[in-house]
């Protein structure tokens, strides 16, 4: 391929199609991820209607894989129908706080929960020849500064919490592109980071895609090419092309690289859909998105059994946001909606010639339940929310209805958590309805009436308040730099570690039914894979759906870890009055904490504690088990401490030696304070080796301890 076709492949030719060049044409991508936004002139603003399916706070609130598959085949024809080779999602990054202004496109503020449910989505979407693009790589979890601003955060954490959704999709679903975020990583423009882009994404996970740039990310087109970006948008950019052209021909790039990504496009191209579809079935759309609206509500709180409601109840339904939803954030995502349920119409339908809306809180007394509608103002790519609390207004009407019946219903419309306590103590029963999507309105009275009964669980906690948020100090950050300094401990792994009061914890939910569970089993397969096994009932009157979820804990480990950490669930139908046999798989690889020092993953020897229960704070049965850890010992240098070497079996083994010939000799100096004073000995444990080299009568020489080193490590 001439080398000017080569850089013209790797930028786009306008807002929302790639370039064609030499004999590859060009392909369209636009946005995602919870329909497709096909745009056609300059309006930048809404796109062709389409099915506006629920944004990822609430699909990651189903905490069902087979859900978001089926949402991403139905994306896929959609896309097919509409000519858009790329849907451009899902969104993972991590729920890292609860102000994040996009966090209504992600999932959780979990990497598990994240990974397991966009490997879903992608490979529905992708099973249509449609290529998913998995955004945005990597640590973009805020929107302050967002095309700016340096995440700092530590190998360990970045690893175990922030790439490793990544990880999981990239290594199970083989996502078509990944889209580079705006920020920088640890000082460096995501969009030109070698260390992510080439080393983590390609070489050790196996990336076989094209790296697109987010939308205007790139800073340096021949930088972010030597990096591992293959795709720059939106384009046309003429001059990026030269420049490329420019620094193949003096030398400043590698001609190999610029012609990978080149080809790495040009199989994108070929690998995506050829035969458009003319039409794709817009009503059983609209019933998907119902459908996963409705698994995705939360049910709160239930006291007395308020819900379901019941035909012949009369209701009062009081707040906007029942007759005007609000069902999608602003941004990129925003969809025009092929059609619009609200939730004052659904409720009437369900129980006709019983529902009135009001807006004076006085007249709420006059029916069997009140319902109130509450929502935030708003949520949008490009700028973090700046409180916890719903506005004062609402908080003034739910107050006011609850204060005239006692048997009023709150539900809640937020793209992420809001501060439900103090207020939610005076509500019987309250409603966590997210963003939901064209078809929330009608999901929204399924749950209420009991049509469906609920099932979805918190994948983000509910703090009591936002300075316990263990972001709350180090967010959103200043001079350009945000400081990840919570490490590890992401959401509930901080809550639990610090044991602190939470509204309501990651995980939970409630349903019209309770849940029995049995005791656990574990067993180690051949590969060193986990499996749970147990039995959950249903012990009410209702069919429902449980979400099993296991928690891993290692006491006595050599890193800090979280208390718990989710590292499987299963989402199961059990019949009223049955029960089933409920399995969860660990993969060996699961359990692997990131060690710093040996700049790998590692699984650590020793008796692990699985907790299964109904969410990180309700934990029914625990089963322990012994796991055979890797070979992960750290080589001794001389830098180690005498502590290091004398926790090492073989470092102590020729220490000792040392020791026991000095003694032999005569002892006294060094090495007899050190055998024989205790407190002498404990505040030596510090010292590396070398250092004690500068003391009187050290037996360290620059020879004696090389020895030593050879000694230990051979
Ligand atoms: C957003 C992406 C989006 C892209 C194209 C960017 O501003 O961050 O999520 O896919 O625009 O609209």
């Amino acid at each position: 391929m001439e080398l000017n076709d080569q850089a013209a492949l790797t930028s786009g030719a306008d807002f929302w199609s790639s370039t064609a060049a030499g004999a590859v044409p060009a392909i369209t991508l636009t946005d995602g991820p919870h329909g497709v936004r096909l745009q056609g002139g300059d309006d930048l603003l809404t796109g062709r209607p389409a099915t506006c399916f629920p944004p990822a706070v609430a699909s990651g609130s189903t905490w069902d894989p087979d859900l978001l598959r089926r949402m991403g085949e139905a994306l896929g024809d959609e896309c097919r129908a509409m000519g858009v080779q790329v849907l451009l999602g899902p969104g993972i990054n991590l729920k890292r706080t609860p102000l994040g202004g996009r966090n209504f496109e992600y999932f959780s503020e979990d990497p598990l929960v994240a990974g397991m449910l966009a490997a879903a989505w992608v490979s529905g979407l992708q099973s249509r020849g449609v290529g998913a693009s998995l955004k945005h790589f990597a640590v973009n979890s805020q929107e302050t500064d967002r095309m700016r601003v340096s995440a700092d955060v530590d190998e360990r954490s970045l690893r175990e919490l922030y790439l490793r959704a990544f990880q999981r999709v990239v290594t199970t679903a083989q996502p078509w592109t990944v889209m580079c975020a705006y920020n920088k990583v640890n000082g460096v423009y995501a969009s030109q980071n070698h260390f992510l882009l080439t080393e983590v994404l390609r070489d050790e996970w196996g990336f076989r895609g094209v790296v697109v740039s987010d939308w205007g990310a790139v800073v340096d087109r021949v930088e972010a090419v030597r990096a591992g970006l293959d795709l720059t948008m939106p384009g046309p950019d003429a001059t990026g092309d030269q420049a490329l052209a420019d620094a193949v021909n003096d030398g400043r790039l590698p001609a190999p690289i610029l012609a990978q990504a080149a080809q790495r496009v040009s199989d994108l191209v070929a690998k995506t859909f050829k035969d458009q579809a003319d039409a794709y079935d817009v009503s059983a759309h609209h019933e998907l998105a119902r459908e996963i609206a409705a698994r995705g509500i939360v049910l709160l709180k239930n006291e007395g059994d308020l819900l379901p409601l019941s035909a012949g109840q009369t209701v009062a339904v009081l707040g906007e946001p029942a007759r005007t939803p609000r069902y999608q954030g602003g941004g990129s995502s925003q969809i025009t909606p092929t059609r619009l349920d609200d939730a004052l119409t659904a409720i009437s339908e369900s129980a006709p010639g019983k529902v009135t809306f009001i807006t004076d809180p006085a007249l709420a007394a006059r029916s069997d339940v009140a319902i109130v509608f509450a929502a935030t103002e708003q949520e949008t790519e490009g700028a973090d929310r700046e409180s916890l609390d719903l506005p004062r207004e609402q908080l003034d009407l739910i107050a006011r209805v609850a204060a005239a019946n006692p048997r009023t219903v709150v539900v809640l419309s937020n793209g992420a958590v809001v501060a439900t306590s103090p207020w939610d103590s005076a509500v019987p029963a309250l409603m966590e309805g997210w963003l939901l999507g064209q078809a929330g309105g009608s999901a929204i009275a399924d749950v209420l009436f009991g049509r469906v009964n609920p099932s979805g669980r918190l994948a983000e906690t509910i703090p009591m308040k936002l300075a316990d948020h263990p972001s709350y100090l180090d967010f959103p950050g200043e001079a350009g730099h945000v400081r990840y300094g919570e490490g590890i401990h992401v959401g509930y792994r901080g809550f639990d570690a610090r044991a602190q009061e939470v509204a309501y914890p990651f995980g939970f939910g409630l349903s019209y039914t309770t849940f029995a569970y049995g005791e656990a089993t574990a067993t180690l397969s051949d590969i060193g894979d986990l499996e749970i096994r147990l039995a959950v009932s249903n012990t009410g009157s209702r069919d429902g759906r449980e979400v099993v979820q296991a928690y891993v804990s290692l006491d006595g480990s050599r890193v800090r870890r979280a208390p718990r950490e989710l590292k499987a669930f299963a989402n199961v139908p059990i019949a009223a009055g049955s029960s089933r046999e409920v399995t969860l798989h660990i993969d060996r690889a699961d359990l692997a904490y990131w060690d710093t020092k040996l700049s790998r993953w590692v699984v650590e020897n020793g008796t692990y504690t699985i907790s299964v229960g109904a969410s990180s704070r309700d934990i029914r049965t625990t089963v322990a088990v012994e796991i055979p850890g890797d070979e992960a010992r750290y080589p001794l240098t001389a830098d180690s401490t005498l502590g290091e070497w004398l926790s090492d079996p073989r470092g102590a083994e020729v220490l000792m030696d040392v020791f026991a010939k000095m003694a032999a000799e005569g002892g006294g100096g060094m090495a007899g304070a050190l055998t024989m004073d205790p407190a002498m000995l404990q505040m030596a444990m510090s010292f590396p080796l070398v250092r004690m080299a500068m003391f009187p009568g050290s037996p360290f020489t620059a020879e004696a301890l090389a020895e030593l080193v050879e000694a230990a490590n051979s």
